[in-house]
């Protein structure tokens, strides 16, 4: 086999655990353009939108089959006060959004208004609620309102804003980044505030909640541990659905400091190699936080959640510093495809993420222009697009070689060349990215237990990695369909050209 052929093993019978649909959820805060002129333009705009919701955000998130809607922080989920959102918009109070831009929030998108996006969507509500500066009264009532059938206090309130049925909600987030934004705790201290917390969310009827406990910050290990012992010496609890059934992990790719996070668009080959190696640590991440797990929970009960996750640069010249826009490019589209190959191999303890955030925000999928009011899907859209067929499939283990391609980037290894496969419907799904700047690779799939049918293949590359779409250029980066595909004797060979991301389908024969 000549030298820049990677051979790829992967059984087409032997299927490992299901690659759950909610990995590829979504995430949006009140925080910057995310919510106000992404999805909420009001219904006076004269952008189409049903109740202030853009049509055209609904549209392009639905073709990703978008599985789920975290809201309404972040940060802000913390100095929500849900009730501040519902009734009258006339008479909803005005605050100070003090984590974003010190802005005026006006609580116009509310309640009614996310839970109206989530049904646009056909997307499940991930609701985080307030830990930091609520109380647990704030947030019992928050569950009775959305969810609670028959008579009762919040039920009442909400059938008096027009809403008679309760609402489905099952993702529930006790918190977020308590050691952080969400009131500074301890580990210690935020365990028992999670407790308290989960036991006055309540399933009211057929709405069984899944509390997310709000967890660690990286390789902050020892929080995890805290929270799972918390649930080791209730073991009995955990097993009748009173505490939380998941915790949580942030982790974004920042290539250089947080003080100077680097440049979306402008950087050199050094820095996106360590943009890279720093993306491809997820791994480590989630096997250290699932190894930690594994000693409290060994038959993996409790999820992992990887609420935010994405690149976070520095933002755009001449942007609000607040606002955290930024733009999205080659580089980007490759974190994301490397992201999900990682994610796809920890489908047994990973249960959802998120990536941060759905609009014009960090990672977004969408970026709006203020002016133009355009709507721009970047590169990270696309991967999701490409990978869609992962959603709810029984993910399929690939094994390279020990020599497969790899460079030393800041004294680590980092593979350049990284697959996933799965398989749902009689069909299977590859993704292949290649990680290396300039050089083109060869993947051999050598595909045992199963042979495949006809192949549509698809590709997302740019001539420069620095590569990105804008309102003049929406198609800078869009993918295309790829020759690249040869039938060999043990499977098929995918061509891939130096950082590219392809993805190939074909039924099982
Ligand atoms: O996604 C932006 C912010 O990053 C979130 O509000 C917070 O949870 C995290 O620190």
């Amino acid at each position: 086999m000549p030298h820049n052929v990677v051979p790829a093993v992967v059984n087409v019978d032997l299927t490992g655990p299901r690659i759950n649909r909610h990995i590829y959820g979504h995430f949006a805060e009140h925080l910057g353009r995310c919510i106000y002129g992404g999805f909420y333009v009001g219904e006076d705009s004269d952008i189409p939108n049903e109740g202030g919701i853009r049509l055209d955000v609904v549209e392009a998130l639905r073709a990703l089959d978008i599985p789920n809607l975290r809201w309404p922080g972040g940060c802000f989920a913390d100095e929500y006060h849900w009730k501040d959102g519902i009734g009258p918009k006339a008479d909803r109070p005005v605050m100070v959004n003090t984590h974003w831009g010190g802005v005026e929030e006006n609580n116009h998108f509310g309640t009614h208004e996310f839970m109206a996006l989530c049904e646009l969507l056909g997307a499940e509500p991930y609701i985080a609620g307030n830990v930091g500066s609520g109380t647990v009264r704030e947030m019992s009532e928050w569950v009775e309102y959305l969810t609670r059938d028959g008579d009762s206090p919040m039920v009442r309130l909400r059938k008096a804003n027009g809403r008679e049925e309760p609402w489905k909600v099952k993702y529930w987030g006790l918190g977020n980044e308590a050691w952080g934004c969400g009131g500074n705790m301890t580990a210690e201290h935020y365990a028992n505030e999670a407790r308290r917390y989960a036991v006055y969310s309540r399933s009211y009827g057929d709405n069984k909640l899944y509390k997310i406990a709000a967890g660690a910050s990286d390789f902050d290990y020892h929080w995890t541990e805290t929270l799972m012992k918390q649930l080791g010496h209730l073991g009995c609890q955990r097993a009748n659905n009173s505490m939380y059934q998941a915790v949580s992990v942030h982790y974004y790719t920042i290539e250089g400091t947080w003080a100077d996070k680097g440049a979306a668009t402008e950087f050199d080959t050094d820095q996106y190699y360590t943009t890279m190696r720093k993306a491809a640590r997820v791994d480590e991440l989630l096997t250290g936080h699932a190894n930690v797990m594994d000693c409290y929970d060994p038959t993996g009960e409790i999820g992992i959640v990887l609420d935010e996750w994405g690149t976070w640069w520095n933002v755009e010249p001449g942007t609000n510093p607040g606002f955290l826009y930024q733009q999205n490019t080659m580089r980007d589209a490759l974190v994301a495809s490397l992201h999900f190959d990682v994610f796809h191999r920890h489908a047994d303890r990973l249960v959802m993420a998120n990536i941060a955030q759905t609009v014009n925000v960090l990672q977004a999928m969408i970026l709006t222009d203020p002016d133009s009011k355009a709507l721009v899907l970047t590169p990270t859209y696309h991967v999701f697009a490409m990978n869609k067929g992962h959603q709810d499939a029984d993910s399929l283990r690939v094994d390279l070689p020990e020599g497969a391609p790899g460079r030393d980037v800041d004294g680590e290894e980092l593979r350049t060349v990284s697959v996933s496969a799965s398989r749902k419907d009689g069909r299977v799904l590859f993704s292949l990215s290649n990680l290396d700047a300039e050089a083109a690779v060869e993947v051999e799939l050598d595909l045992r237990g199963g042979a495949v049918g006809e192949t549509a293949s698809r590709i997302l590359t740019a001539e420069a990695l620095g590569a990105h779409n804008t309102p003049e250029t929406p198609e800078a980066v869009a993918p295309r369909e790829h020759e690249g595909v040869t039938r060999t004797e043990r499977g098929l060979r995918v061509h891939l050209p130096a950082h590219s991301f392809v993805t190939v389908e074909a039924p099982l024969a």
